[in-house]
């Protein structure tokens, strides 16, 4: 078992979690609520699903998603690599990602920007403070092409 620690270009509180070797970082990422952009769902093909390693190492395979000189950054596919060490992982903004997905699943007038942009920070439902935390536009499993799947954190009780 290795922990892996999940850490955020925009500030947030890390997410630390333990994980098998056989672990792909961006499974962890998922089982740990961390949002990482992963439009093909793990396959390898989209190479949207990078992330940096700040400390320790993983297996990972190497692929033309990543440059010699990001590779040698630190950076790595998520979907494509596994912890060999206790690690340390900077997981880039994902809002910017999101809104560009916006933009391919034609949601992106004004109005559906703001609804997106409060659903990313959060929006009281209920009493529980409901956050948007993935969002996938079709290209997988279980979505048809033209498809939009959100997932949701609704948070404590
Ligand atoms: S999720 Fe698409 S390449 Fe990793």
């Amino acid at each position: 078992m290795y922990q892996i620690t999940f850490q955020f270009e925009n500030g947030g509180k890390p997410v630390i979690v333990d994980a098998t070797p056989n672990t792909t970082i961006l499974d962890a990422a998922k089982a740990a609520n961390v949002a990482i952009d992963a439009p093909c769902n793990g396959n390898g093909s989209c190479g949207k699903c990078r992330v940096k390693i700040l400390e320790g190492t993983v297996e990972s395979t190497p692929t033309h998603h990543i440059s010699e000189e990001d590779y040698a950054a630190g950076w790595r596919l998520s979907c494509a690599s596994k912890p060999a060490s206790d690690v340390v992982v900077q997981v880039p903004d994902i809002a910017s990602a999101y809104r560009s997905r916006m933009k391919t699943a034609d949601l992106s007038s004004g109005e559906e920007i703001r609804i997106f942009e409060e659903l990313l920070a959060g929006v009281d439902f209920h009493g529980r403070k409901v956050r948007l935390i993935g969002l996938t536009v079709g290209n997988t499993p279980e979505a048809c092409a033209d498809c939009v799947q959100l997932r949701f954190d609704f948070g404590e009780e």
